[in-house]
């Protein structure tokens, strides 16, 4: 057991995962009995000033000397609560604030020279996650009394003014670069012997076990005309193995179910959501069937037909053709990974996450976790009697398929 004390001091703009990160690393000390305690500015400044004031950008200029103020004022105050609990019983002491400047950080420095420093940056400049950070935020109490676009106004405004202060991490002795994203250490410098650091290391590139559960939408019209794309309504048949599938899951809590935007898939979320205590459907345009062009609700036989060189032209190469005014496999493949983006970090909050997609796509998002020769993708077998289940850790993946009847 290692007995030394520590600070933990968060640094990045707004919405780069910091808090999530702390939260994560609170949790991974707790489970091996290391007393951990998160401070957080953020929460002070809501808890002693008005959320009219805090939620506007203004707060955040660096020219608004009494704001400026103030939030150095809170800063200080969680500085004093970490230091008296790292006296008392706790071992780690987590800062959970932007630090952005060097200025503040020199501040911390200054005031916290009992235990070593560790710095850690959150750095994610992934334009679409940080687009839903943002949704995320704007929906806060902080904001509630905004309507949505004021808030993301105001929000981005905030993040810009930060910009302005924004110092990386450099001279700190002891410090830890991460892209929060994708959990992989950007850079890594430390000064001082932290006999904690390999297990921080270790929090922080170990991703959260993750259960996949990826399901194919249940029988449709479409399907048994043998009709491809369009935007049908499940049959019967695929309305009692939608059932089926919402007695199987019925046990495992599902926070979100992910789907496209046609409605075969959002149907048979509906119907597993209903076993659900609390769960929230988000349909994902990225998840929607490959796009057939031309052919989109035709059958197979009517291309051969209608339309042999297509038919043939698809059968000499299915992952490369590309429908006339459509798609093929390799040009879905940045939406699809998008979508999983999108998906994974909404869902970041649970170790289960399930996603209803197509054939296609489902070949795609498998192909995606294990990999597959891309001349193999268009043929993995998609059924819709089982669904396929994927245990992802970072640098492992397991995957098995599943009857659910
Ligand atoms: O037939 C169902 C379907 O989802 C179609 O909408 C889609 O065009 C097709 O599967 C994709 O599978 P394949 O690439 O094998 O034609």
């Amino acid at each position: 057991m290692i007995d030394e004390k520590l600070y933990i001091v968060m640094m990045g703009l707004p919405a780069r995962g910091k808090s999530t990160l702390a939260s994560r690393l609170r949790d991974a000390f707790r489970r091996d009995d290391i007393p951990t305690r998160i401070f957080n500015n953020g929460n002070l400044r809501r808890m002693y000033r008005s959320l009219k004031e805090t939620s506007l950008s203004e707060f955040y200029h660096p020219e608004n000397d009494a704001a400026v103020e103030a939030r150095k004022r809170f800063a200080k105050i969680n500085m004093k609560m970490a230091k008296s609990y790292l006296r008392n019983s706790g071992q780690v002491a987590i800062l959970d604030a932007t630090n952005a400047s060097r200025e503040r950080r020199s501040l911390i420095e200054k005031f916290l020279t009992d235990y070593p420093i560790l710095f850690i940056e959150c750095v994610n400049d992934d334009e679409e996650i940080l687009g839903l950070n943002i949704m995320e935020k704007t929906k806060l109490p902080e904001f509630s009394h905004l309507d949505r676009q004021k808030a993301k106004t105001e929000f981005v405004k905030r993040i810009n003014y930060y910009r302005l202060v924004y110092a990386p991490l450099a001279v700190e002795r002891n410090y830890v670069r991460l892209d929060s994203l994708h959990n992989k250490i950007l850079e890594e410098k430390h000064s001082d012997t932290i006999g904690l650091y390999p297990r921080i290391r270790d929090y922080l590139v170990t991703d959260v076990v993750k259960n996949l559960f990826l399901i194919r939408h249940t029988e449709t019209n479409y399907n048994i005309a043998n009709r491809i794309g369009g935007n049908p309504l499940l049959t019967d048949k695929g309305i009692t193995q939608a059932q089926s599938l919402g007695r199987f899951f019925h046990k495992l809590s599902l926070p979100y179910i992910f789907t496209s935007s046609k409605k075969r898939t959002m149907q048979t979320a509906q119907l597993i959501a209903s076993g659900q205590k609390d769960c929230t459907i988000i349909p994902i345009k990225e998840f929607d069937e490959i796009d057939a062009g031309i052919c989109e609700g035709m059958t197979y036989k009517s291309i051969e037909e209608k339309m042999p060189q297509i038919f043939h032209g698809r059968e000499a190469d299915k992952y490369h053709y590309v429908y006339p005014n459509g798609e093929s496999y390799e040009t879905m493949k940045l939406r699809i990974e998008v979508g999983i983006k999108k998906a994974f970090h909404l869902n970041r909050h649970s170790g289960n996450i399930m996603i209803i997609g197509h054939q296609a796509v489902n070949r795609m998002i498998l192909s995606h976790f294990l990999y597959r020769r891309e001349e193999d993708v268009p043929y993995i077998y998609i059924p819709q009697d089982r669904f396929y289940h994927i245990v992802s850790i970072q640098y492992k993946k397991l995957f098995e398929m599943k009857r659910y009847d």
